[in-house]
């Protein structure tokens, strides 16, 4: 495509760092980016996924990547692969924290996860991915990107980093009410801590030449149960779920030339659940 506009979604030879980049979400984010014409770092602490994620781009598009093995809450890690990704590319143009711990809602009452029996070990181990993860991240990959003059963060949050999760879609059948299944409170404090951090950062480095939104994505179809399926598509006004490239023309425009008057924004792509 030609013309103006199409041409400032061009993200040639940017160099975009994806955190959880061998996930189901990061490799729509990693397919984004190299279609647009940049250069995603797939960072993981599976290398596994990661390197199957830059085989494909490789295979499916003939796209330039590199996989790398991080754990994104460890600093010195972080340092590290800043180094490696400078020696190779010379600069960083894009981060997009995406990684998470991502406990999902098990398929049998899991009573620790609930609430009132919630551990510290599980609420720390959470925080350290989501949203330690994200500040480290933001703080190295940033202050490089600030001392360039310019620079792209996005923040992945969620549909839950509007509204609360309605725990009634996770219920089973016959299972007493200490036992039901919850989706767990690290999920609603890392999702609105975002957009927290969101706008912290977009005020902070705005005279820097960086911009940092969030995107929210709403829940993605991946073989879920049957009943959940419909008890989630119930309180969604387009009577889906996502498909997992439903996000991919928003993280085009979110990490190009195309939003560049946006910063500190929340960007919340859910078929419409939130307004119900
Ligand atoms: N899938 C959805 O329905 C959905 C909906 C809304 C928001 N989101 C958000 O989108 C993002 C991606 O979701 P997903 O479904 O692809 O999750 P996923 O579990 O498939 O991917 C997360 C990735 O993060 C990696 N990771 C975990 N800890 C790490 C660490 N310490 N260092 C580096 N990498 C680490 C995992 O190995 C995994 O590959 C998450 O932030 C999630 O909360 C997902």
């Amino acid at each position: 495509m030609n013309g103006y506009i199409y041409n400032r979604y061009n993200l040639k030879n940017k160099v975009a760092i994806i955190t959880g980049g061998g996930g189901l979400l990061g490799k729509m984010h990693a397919e984004a980016i190299a279609e647009a014409g940049g250069i995603p770092v797939i960072v993981d602490i599976n290398k596994n996924a990661s390197d199957k994620v830059s085989k494909f781009l490789k295979e499916k598009l003939g796209a330039d990547s590199l996989s790398v093995k991080t754990d994104i809450t460890k600093k010195d890690q972080l340092i590290e692969l800043r180094r490696k990704i400078l020696k190779k590319y010379s600069k960083i143009d894009i981060l997009i924290n995406n990684a998470a711990n991502n406990p999902k809602v098990k398929k049998k009452g899991l009573i620790q996860e609930r609430f009132e029996k919630f551990t510290l070990d599980m609420w720390y181990k959470d925080i350290a991915v989501g949203l330690t993860g994200a500040f480290l991240c933001s703080q190295i990959f940033g202050e490089t990107m600030a001392k360039n003059g310019s620079g792209v963060i996005l923040n992945i949050s969620s549909d839950l980093g509007i509204i609360a999760p309605d725990q009634r879609i996770y219920t089973k059948k016959g299972v007493p009410e200490e036992k039901q299944p919850v989706k767990p409170v690290t999920y609603s404090v890392i999702k609105h801590g975002l957009i927290g951090l969101t706008r912290y950062m977009a005020t902070y480095w705005c005279n820097k030449g960086i911009r940092v939104n969030a995107l929210c994505p709403g829940g993605v179809y991946n073989n879920q149960p049957e009943e959940f399926v419909k008890k989630l598509t119930n309180l969604i006004p387009m009577g889906r779920m996502a498909e997992p490239d439903d996000y991919k023309g928003a993280v085009q425009f979110l990490c190009s030339d195309a939003s560049s008057y946006m910063t500190g924004s929340v960007v919340v792509i859910d078929g419409g659940r939130t307004c119900w």
